[in-house]
């Protein structure tokens, strides 16, 4: 029960009570300080239950409760004679009567039930069944069917078209999934708010797709932001590759306890004083073409997360593997060789014109070498080593 809320009218008395599924619902009526001759129950026009004035509840043959309804003999002693219904289900809801007979006469007090299947749970993920790509934002086991609507951050003047399916359980409660196709390129978040039509707080369920790229041996920080309007209480990062996942980390912000696997250890590492600013993003250390997959941040709160999937690939130095990087130094590779390869083909063949001429600068040396030769044969013309060999 949650709440109960008596709004006097002339007659009947009217009550309002809110019930969860599965629980115990309890239906106030109060007795009469007269005496009592008779008191019966009613589901609109059904009779539940017949009290006698000895006190002995008898159910009554058609009880649309199916005798999950009875009167504690404590509280009827105490002039309570409240109906308490066991497993509540949203068939139980309307309009019950109790109606208690005195010799006075007969006084009816009227008690409205609702019943609910508060929301639990929130998710959103990405699917790509349809053959677009939707955000898909699903809940389960509720009742009354709760409204989901949309927005995306950065806000968009896109109108937006979302696909929203409610189901029927067995169990009576409902399973709602509403589908938003993405808006192409960038990383937008995407918004998904629940509410329930009997009003209390709202549930959030938002998401964001990121592509990463990284270096083999460098190290790659993973950016993940929640929403402005998230308080987050926890962060959570987890891996997955090939369908396969691990828990990497996970970190409290009300306590800055954080928790990582023992294989990632060393090679995550996060700035707890950060996560309380909204950012989350996880830094790898070392990273290797092992690190490539997806990675999934999530941020919670009591009734808000936000996920953020991101698509790593790491890839190789340029030594090994990886299509365009080895091209480009190939490239650069052969551009350098031919220049090496002319450059030698330029000083060989200089070399070759050297030695074509080498007679002649021997016979240059051999002049200089025996100048008296030729100071006979040719008068000074200024060379510095003439004055001196005249001398
Ligand atoms: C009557 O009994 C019900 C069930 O035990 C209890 O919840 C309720 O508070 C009681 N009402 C009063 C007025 O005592």
């Amino acid at each position: 029960m949650l709440w109960v809320d008596v709004s006097s009218q002339n007659k009947p008395e009217e009550l309002h009570v809110s019930c969860l599924v599965g629980r115990l619902c309890v239906l106030p009526c109060t007795l009469p300080s007269s005496a009592l001759q008779c008191l019966q129950w009613f589901k609109q026009d059904s009779l539940i239950l017949n009290l006698s004035s000895e006190l002995q509840p008898q159910p009554a043959p058609s009880d649309p409760l199916s005798g999950r309804a009875t009167l504690s003999r404590a509280d009827l002693s105490r002039g309570n004679a409240s109906l308490l219904v066991r497993d509540s289900a949203p068939r139980d809801r309307g309009r019950y009567r109790c109606r208690v007979k005195t010799a006075a006469g007969d006084q009816d007090q009227d008690v409205i039930v609702k019943v609910q299947a508060p929301i639990r749970s929130l998710s959103v993920e990405l699917s790509r069944l349809s053959g677009y790509e939707e955000v898909k934002c699903s809940v389960r086991h509720v009742f009354p069917p709760p409204r989901v609507t949309w927005s995306t951050e950065p806000p968009t003047f896109q109108d937006l078209r979302p696909l929203t399916r409610k189901q029927l359980e067995d169990s009576g409660l409902y399973a709602v999934e509403s589908r938003l196709r993405t808006m192409g390129q960038g990383e937008r978040v995407y918004v998904c708010t629940a509410t329930s039509p009997y009003g209390g707080e709202s549930w959030s369920a938002s998401y964001r797709h990121r592509d990463v790229r990284g270096v083999e041996g460098a190290d790659l920080t993973l950016p993940c932001f929640s929403p402005s309007f998230l308080n987050a209480r926890t962060l959570s990062w987890t891996f997955s590759h090939s369908n396969s996942s691990s828990h990497i980390l996970t970190y409290r912000v009300d306590s800055g306890e954080a928790t990582s696997a023992p294989e990632w250890s060393g090679h995550a590492e996060l700035d707890g004083y950060r996560v309380q600013l909204g950012d989350g993003s996880l830094r790898l250390m070392d990273t290797s073409e092992k690190h490539t997959g997806r990675y999934s941040c999530v941020f919670s709160s009591d009734r808000n997360s936000h996920t953020e999937r991101l698509e790593v690939t790491v890839t190789g130095t340029g030594k090994h593997s990886s299509p365009e990087q080895p091209s480009y130094w190939w490239l650069v590779g052969l551009l350098v060789g031919l220049l090496v390869l002319t450059l030698v083909v330029l000083l060989v063949y200089n070399k070759i014109r050297g030695g074509l001429s080498k007679p002649k600068s021997d016979a240059e040396e051999a002049t200089e070498l025996h100048p008296v030769k030729g100071a006979d044969s040719t008068p000074s013309t200024g060379g510095s080593n003439e004055p001196s060999t005249l001398s």
